[in-house]
């Protein structure tokens, strides 16, 4: 199996030695990433890599996804795969509870890391590894979030049409996340119901994607949270019987930006019928966007600054050579999907290496988000109370 990828942009071919790559995990994101490292190289300009080595706990199972996803081995001891100096970039695709340890001992073992949301299950891990993430900086290694939303073209063309100022002031912004994944109450116990190998539940899981998609198309932080959290279903089928669910299966948070913005965030794991129902809507005075996931190539824009008799919600097709990543892809009108953002996502980690810059979303922006995960937590402990947020820094 030939797993190189030759880039088509000219590099030093006499100095340049191909980026070796190791991912972690090879189940739902082991999966879409490795589907976003296996053609990138086919659609965009990047420094040549290497899949070099899937990882996982089963030697079997491991070994037969890393065959099928293109991977040129597999492994079942990630610290040795860290160890080894063919492998320049880790990719982190475990559940959360191992984001901390496995990307401090990456960045300090002078790998390049993308760790997938949420950055960590605690406040702290999350601050050691952007701690990590710092010093590496400064020694020319660069790590990534994997908030992959920021990579659908659609909401990164809201983002540009925002910087622009054809909203104007935004007010106010309304982002739902709503899947039904647990709407069953025999649906049984995964890592994904228990604290401390999950963090939370439907907060970290999908509202880290929501307060992540505020921060980074206003380009702006939060000030002051409230939030509520609710678990519908307490107890649910795991191998010893019925065993207690410990994270919520839904939250609502209101978010107060430095600009006077605010923000409802509702998220939902037993939101019955919605599948991944992701969506967003901006309003400003001079102008609203509307955003859906099940209809991703689109946007919705409307202009309040045309006369009013004009005026009305025009449907963007994100499908022109101009708007971002789509010159790369198929002719106008062939639509992409949800997959292209893991694509996406790879493509600017892999420049951003190549370029020494930091990529965005920074742990810094990831430590961002916890931070208001943990203040709709605390908001929630005490009867939805006004927490406020001193310590994050501009999401963008
Ligand atoms: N960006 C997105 O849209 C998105 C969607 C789903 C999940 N995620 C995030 O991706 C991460 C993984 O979630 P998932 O849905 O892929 O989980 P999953 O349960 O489908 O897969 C987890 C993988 O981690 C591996 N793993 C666990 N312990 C390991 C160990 N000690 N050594 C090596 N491998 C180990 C498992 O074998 C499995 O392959 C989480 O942080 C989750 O929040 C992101």
């Amino acid at each position: 199996m030939n797993t190189a990828h030759t880039p088509a942009l000219s590099q030093d071919s006499s100095t340049a030695r191909p980026l070796g790559v190791a991912a972690i995990g090879y189940a739902f994101m082991g999966k879409a990433h490795s589907n976003a490292w296996r053609n990138v190289a086919s659609f965009f300009d990047v420094p040549a890599f290497e899949q070099k080595v899937l990882v996982g706990r089963d030697a079997t199972q491991v070994a037969e996804a890393a065959a099928k996803y293109g991977w040129a081995e597999s492994a079942t001891d990630w610290r040795e795969v860290i160890e080894r100096d063919d492998i320049h970039v880790i990719d982190i695709c475990a559940p959360g509870w191992m984001h901390a340890e496995i990307a401090v001992a990456a960045l300090e073992a002078g790998k390049h890391v993308l760790v997938e949301k949420p950055l960590a299950n605690t406040l702290a891990e999350a601050e050691l590894m952007t701690a990590a993430a710092a010093k590496a900086r400064a020694r020319g290694v660069q790590s990534m979030i994997g908030f992959n939303y920021r990579r659908v073209p659609a909401l990164a063309l809201a983002r540009e049409l925002i910087v622009e100022g054809r909203l104007g002031t935004v007010r106010h912004v309304r982002a739902a996340y709503l899947q039904d994944w647990l709407s069953d109450a025999e649906s049984p116990m995964t890592w994904r119901l228990r604290k401390e190998t999950a963090g939370s539940g439907a907060l970290g899981d999908i509202a880290s994607h929501a307060i992540d998609q505020v921060l980074f198309l206003l380009g702006d932080a939060v000030t002051e949270v409230t939030g509520r959290l609710q678990t519908f279903v307490d107890h649910r089928p795991g191998e010893a019987g019925l065993e207690e669910v410990t994270v919520d299966d839904a939250a609502w948070a209101t978010l107060t930006l430095t600009s006077g913005a605010i923000a409802s965030v509702e998220v939902s794991r037993v939101a019955t019928g919605q599948k991944n129902s992701l969506k967003l809507e901006i309003y400003g005075d001079k102008g609203t966007i509307l955003f859906d996931l099940e209809a991703l190539n689109e946007l919705g824009f409307l202009d309040a600054t045309v006369p009013v008799r004009e005026q009305g919600f025009r449907r963007i097709l994100v499908n022109e050579p101009e708007h971002p990543y789509l010159e790369a892809w198929w002719p106008q009108g062939h639509i992409i999907g949800w997959e292209h953002t893991f694509t996406h996502q790879v493509r600017d980690f892999l420049l951003a290496i190549q370029d020494g810059t930091q990529p965005s979303p920074s742990f810094e922006e990831g430590l961002n988000v916890q931070h208001v995960l943990a203040a709709i937590e605390e908001s929630a402990a005490a009867k939805s109370s006004l927490i406020q947020l001193s310590s994050t820094t501009e999401g963008a």
